[in-house]
């Protein structure tokens, strides 16, 4: 638990004046859109893809998007990293709609590269304070009866570079370090048990097989509880960025903790003070104390359109204000937009579904009058847990901090519809 998690009633907020003013997104009509309309030649001319064949089916034997789609790719920030073996690139959060992470785009975070594993020279090993020691096959998990869970995957560097001020210009990589796919797996309660847990054991460790051979200590109530050993990501088989062809799900906590090529879980009774969780993925507290085994990821939200890659482009009138929220706690209850930097405050639409350590989406459609905005967003989970202000975080956890910024984001809107990284607190 942060200390920056203040439960902040439902009733407090409505207490608040909202401002709903000027806020009714009204219709289309007498805009652009019927102006257009009269002898536009994209209308009148007959256009090539209506006049010849198009390609054949099996054209594309495993599909791709439309090339105008282009410009939708993951990026990196290259001065960010010294190799692109150990680094991290973004998933582009301003182009994407609804809920679900193309498998395509999803970020990728490595510490060794992206491992090349045979699934058939595949192992995954169960051992220490079990009565037995199990390895399974590819073949032998895909036996286990399956789940299938969506689940947003945030790094705990997430935004990390925004904790002393607004630095990247794009949500993109302000936020971009985070994913939400339909995991398909096994549970890992179900595998622990089949090897079953010593009643002396607490905790337990997955290792991975690339290179850095990645471990994590998670206490056994958490790998009891919600965790998947997971051979699928949206339908299809985990790409190998993502871990292919098994990885750990460990719903709402860091992602550092879902270990890819998932290779060994070993069962003990305290935790190993591993590299990840000793001089890696703890927060340097001003009084020069360290917080340790900070896993749940807290209530954040961003608005991915407008923002700096995803300027207005249409000028005044109705504006789709689109957004992300999620929390490791739970479900979103709530999420609140402001347009003038945090002084007033209305309720964003939640739209689709609503699931619990899942991302969720929300819009705000407005009539713009053209003016500048300072556009922040700021969600709720279930639990009454809410996003803090910057300053609100700052004083909390001091000035050193990397991981776990939930922070609220600010979006300077210019009158002519660009949009700048600033920050309001
Ligand atoms: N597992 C292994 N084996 N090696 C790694 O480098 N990186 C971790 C985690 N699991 C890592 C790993 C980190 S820090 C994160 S944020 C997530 O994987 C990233 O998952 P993704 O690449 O699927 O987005
Ligand atoms: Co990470």
């Amino acid at each position: 638990m942060s200390e920056t998690k203040t439960p902040l009633s439902p009733a407090a907020l409505s207490r608040r004046s909202l401002l709903k003013a000027g806020l009714s997104a009204g219709t289309l009509a007498g805009t652009a859109v019927a102006a257009r309309a009269a002898g536009d030649p994209l209308i009148t001319e007959v256009q090539d893809w209506n006049r010849y064949l198009g390609d054949g089916v099996q054209a594309r034997p495993y599909g791709t998007p439309s090339p105008y789609e282009a410009h939708v790719v993951r990026r990196d920030v290259e001065w960010l990293t010294a190799a692109t073996e150990s680094s991290v690139n973004f998933t582009p959060l301003h182009e994407l709609d609804g809920i679900i992470t193309p498998n395509g785009l999803c970020f990728e975070r490595h510490h060794a590269g992206i491992a090349d594993v045979d699934p058939a020279a595949h192992r995954l090993m169960i051992n220490g304070l079990v009565d037995t020691p199990l390895v399974f096959t590819m073949e032998d998990l895909k036996r286990f009866p399956r789940e299938n869970r969506l689940y947003f995957l945030e790094c705990a560097a997430n935004s990390g570079m925004e904790w002393r001020g607004s630095q990247l210009n794009g949500c993109q990589y302000t936020h971009g370090m985070v994913h939400c796919v339909m995991y398909t797996g096994v549970s890992l309660k179900l595998l622990l048990e089949e090897a079953g847990v010593k009643t002396s054991a607490k905790w337990v460790m997955p290792e991975g097989a690339d290179a850095s051979a990645m471990t994590r200590s998670i206490p056994l109530e958490k790998a009891l509880d919600d965790c998947l050993v997971a051979f699928k990501m949206n339908g299809e088989a985990l790409r190998p960025e993502q871990g292919y062809p098994l990885r750990l799900v460990v719903p709402g906590w860091e992602g550092n903790m879902w270990v890819k090529w998932l290779r060994r879980i070993e069962v003990g009774d305290e935790p190993w003070h591993q590299r990840e969780e000793t001089s890696k993925y703890t927060d340097l507290l001003a009084n020069g104390k360290a917080r340790r085994f900070t896993w749940v990821m807290d209530p954040k939200s961003v608005i991915t359109s407008p923002s700096p890659q995803a300027p207005i482009t249409h000028g005044k009138g109705p504006l789709v204000i689109s957004g992300l929220a999620w929390s490791g706690n739970g479900r979103i209850s709530r999420v609140d937009v402001s347009i003038d930097g945090g002084r007033n405050w209305t309720t964003a639409r939640l739209d689709g579904p609503s699931l619990s350590k899942a991302l969720h989406r929300f819009y705000l459609d407005i009539a713009w009058d053209g003016s500048p905005l300072l556009l922040q967003s700021r969600a709720m989970d279930e639990h009454g847990f809410y996003q803090p202000t910057k300053n609100e975080l700052r004083a909390a956890r001091g000035e050193n901090s990397i991981y776990h910024n939930n922070g609220i984001q600010t979006w300077h809107v210019k009158a002519d519809g660009t949009v700048e990284n600033v920050e309001v607190s």
